[in-house]
């Protein structure tokens, strides 16, 4: 294994390094996500979600998707579970989550009305946790009524454009920290603010700064994983705040390792979910 530098951790990442799973442990012992993404023509998205929450320990995966989509999950992300929307062309089927310890809501899913509502329906009825990104983001940003309704520990991963259409523009980073700290305080959500020193600020408005990862990531795709890994870490640590910290990490380390040995110019986001085990093994 190349090796690429853990010792610029943020925190001691060892401290992170999930316990094994009991001997006895079984698919529910490691959790259930379902992943709302990906609409039509735009399945790329919801593939690198998918990957990101397989490559990251998830015990049993389900899609979410559009009839014409089936194939592609089942093709490209032969774990995953089918759970087919009704609409053919927009994700707008609100299904029974209540058994998913983790759903994740928003990349590619576009903003149609039946869309938004769907949002609105989550928000209102699923109690796991939930994890918004993109479009989920830029739809809470147009329908500000329903940040109100956000479960508390909700986790919000805006790249910048998505975060100063959901938290407002900032004259400099000083004063985009400080209005990621009141929005986080003031709805009770953990935010990812993502770039190259990705800031994780907790419901308490605590923040942390990311130290791994490289401009190899800047490529459409790389936020869709990380959201993945997001869901895929969450059932087995259970802490809301520490599963984040955990995955923008260990996203960012793959991110160096793919880097180390493809180049960050021809790395590809679907890489980066491949040195996702090399980059947990490389935590001890
Ligand atoms: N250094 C370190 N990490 C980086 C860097 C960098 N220079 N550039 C990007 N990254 C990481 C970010 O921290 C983040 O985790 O890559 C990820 C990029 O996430 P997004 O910006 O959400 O990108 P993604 O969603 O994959 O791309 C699709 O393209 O058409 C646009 O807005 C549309 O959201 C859509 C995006
Ligand atoms: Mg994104």
């Amino acid at each position: 294994l190349r090796q690429v530098d853990t010792d610029k951790s943020y925190f001691e990442a060892r401290d992170y390094r999930e316990k094994a799973v009991t001997p006895f442990g079984h698919k529910g012992t490691r959790g259930r996500a379902t992943v709302i993404a990906g609409g039509f023509g735009k399945m790329g998205a919801a593939l690198l979600v998918l990957k990101g929450a397989l490559h990251s320990g998830i015990g049993l995966l389900t899609a979410q998707v559009c009839p014409p989509s089936v194939n592609v999950v089942q093709t490209a992300v032969p774990e995953a579970l089918i759970l087919q929307d009704e609409n053919d062309y927009v994700l707008g089927t609100l299904h029974d989550y209540s058994n998913q310890d983790v759903l994740v809501m928003g990349p590619a899913i576009g903003n149609a009305n039946k869309t938004c509502i769907l949002l609105r329906e989550v928000l209102s009825s699923y109690n796991g946790q939930l994890v918004l990104d993109a479009d989920a983001i830029n739809i809470l940003a147009e329908n500000r009524e329903m940040l109100e309704m956000l479960p508390k520990n909700t986790i919000l991963t805006p790249h910048p454009g998505e975060f100063s259409r959901l938290v407002g523009k900032a004259e400099n980073d000083f004063e985009r920290i400080e209005l990621l700290q009141s929005f986080c305080k003031k709805y009770q959500v953990i935010t990812v603010l993502k770039g190259k020193y990705t800031a994780v600020c907790s419901a308490k408005g605590e923040i942390s700064f990311n130290s791994t990862g490289n401009s190899g990531m800047a490529k459409g795709g790389s936020g869709d994983l990380l959201c993945g890994i997001i869901a895929g870490i969450y059932p087995r640590k259970k802490n809301t705040f520490e599963t984040v910290k955990l995955a923008v990490f260990l996203h960012g380390l793959a991110g160096d390792l793919a880097k180390s040995y493809l180049g960050e110019n021809f790395m590809t986001p679907s890489n980066i979910a491949d040195y996702l085990s090399f980059a947990e093994m490389n935590l001890d």
